[in-house]
């Protein structure tokens, strides 16, 4: 069991090591009704993720620090959550392209109230300029937990190329929604902790067998045997 229970522990690690990451886990709000009449959601022309749509491979813009900004500030829309269970949201990126993110989530209510947010919001919803304006459905309006996705990036590292230092590029990131299973466990992670679990459970009966065989050769009875 307490094997289990490291392994449990263990388990980010595994998941982690292979890029950078940055994450944040969250509990899905509950769901509101949400007008499907533009202007909406949809026409903030967000990238969305759900947890059927729960990879998105992206680009992102990133800037150094000064004085009025940490770096750059991209939304993303989090929608059709499960509500009132864990998520986790992660971003990976390559490790050549030295970033830092910070990610945070926001209800609507939270950034509609917010001056400093939703003028954040406004802005960065205007430099996306898409013009295929999805139909809208029948229904007058809809209901789900949703959440806002702030991802702030700031370019970390220094070259003397003078191109590099004054335009950072965009950064090629995997954002991904990971919903956990009965709020313990992210749903990505379960195929790597059922493997260390049927390990686990082989290596405890194995070396329960391999004790029977030492303590039966190291036995009295074994030697009368032999003899
Ligand atoms: C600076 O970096 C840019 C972008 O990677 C590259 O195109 C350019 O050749 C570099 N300049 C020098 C002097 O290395």
């Amino acid at each position: 069991m307490q094997l289990l229970v490291l392994f449990v522990y263990l388990l980010p690690w595994i998941a982690s090591s292979f890029a950078n990451v940055e994450k944040t886990i969250f509990l899905a709000p509950e769901a509101i009704k949400i007008s499907q009449h533009p202007p909406n959601l949809e026409t903030l022309h967000l990238e969305a993720l759900t947890p059927f749509n729960h990879t998105l491979h992206t680009q992102v813009p990133a800037s150094f620090p000064n004085p009025d900004s940490r770096g750059t500030v991209s939304w993303f829309l989090l929608d059709k959550l499960q509500q009132e269970q864990r998520h986790e949201v992660r971003i990976c990126w390559t490790a050549t392209q030295p970033t830092d993110f910070t990610l945070d989530t926001f209800t609507l209510s939270e950034v509609f109230g917010t001056h400093e947010l939703i003028s954040s919001l406004a802005s960065y919803s205007e430099t996306r300029l898409n013009p295929s304006i999805r139909p809208s459905s029948k229904r007058a309006e809809r209901s789900a937990s949703v959440l806002f996705l702030r991802v702030v990036a700031t370019a970390d590292y220094y070259t003397t190329n003078k191109t590099l230092m004054h335009n950072v590029p965009l950064v090629d990131a995997d954002i991904i929604l990971d919903p956990f299973i009965l709020n313990i466990l992210p749903q990505s992670l379960l195929p790597t902790g059922l493997y260390l679990t049927i390990i686990a459970v082989i290596a405890w009966y194995l070396s329960g067998y391999i004790w029977h065989i030492f303590s039966e050769i190291a036995s009295p009875d074994h030697d009368k045997k032999r003899r």
